[in-house]
């Protein structure tokens, strides 16, 4: 039993709760575990070396630092915009609204035609830019480190820009979700 399971058993009354939680060393139960953790959702872009817009829907967007202003996704092996992602001098994270849910699906399904449909624009640092997305961080490329089945894809931000009016689109134990206020 792990650790988490076991601060559980001792500092929870509810036998009704406690018997909901699974526990395992398998690749289901971390997925699953992992999910557990909300987050938004964005599509990172660049060109390609034939000039081409490419890009993947990534929910493992984070940022890093202030000074520098350092920002990071993982990106799969295997993807396969993998390599232009890591070798482009600037990449583009678009951060995506509720509106985007399309959008997001697009860039995460394989032989789908991810810009034809979009909205889309040549940003100021070179990266094509989502339009409509809830916010935009325009980078240039810092360092590509080893991470198991993923490249770290550590950006440095050289233009930051965000619409204060809407809504995040979000990604909770793997459905899109929106925020709920009360
Ligand atoms: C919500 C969501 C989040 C995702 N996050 C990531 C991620 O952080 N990194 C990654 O490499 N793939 C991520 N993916 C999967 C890629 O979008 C998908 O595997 C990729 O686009 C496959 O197509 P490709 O190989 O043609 O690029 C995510 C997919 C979804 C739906």
């Amino acid at each position: 039993m792990t650790g988490a399971a076991c601060y559980s058993l001792d500092t929870m009354a509810d036998d009704e709760t406690l018997r909901e939680y699974r526990t395992g060393s398998d690749p289901r139960t971390l997925r699953d575990a992992l999910g557990c953790f909300a987050t938004g959702v964005t599509v990172v872009t660049c060109f390609d070396e034939q000039d081409r817009p490419v890009g993947l829907t990534a929910n493992s967007f984070t940022s890093v630092s202030l000074d520098p202003p350092l920002l990071l996704v993982n990106v799969h092996k295997h993807a396969a915009c993998a390599r232009a992602l890591t070798t482009a001098t600037h990449f583009a994270i678009n951060v995506l609204q509720t509106g985007q849910q399309p959008a997001s699906i697009r860039f995460a399904t394989r032989q789908e035609d991810r810009f034809g449909a979009n909205d889309w624009s040549r940003g100021e640092f070179g990266a094509p830019v989502l339009q409509e997305s809830l916010g935009v961080f325009e980078c240039e490329r810092f360092a590509v480190y080893e991470g198991g089945d993923h490249h770290i894809l550590v950006g440095q931000v050289v233009k930051a820009s965000f619409n204060p009016e809407l809504d995040p689109l979000l990604y909770f134990r793997g459905r899109y979700r929106r925020l709920h206020f009360d």
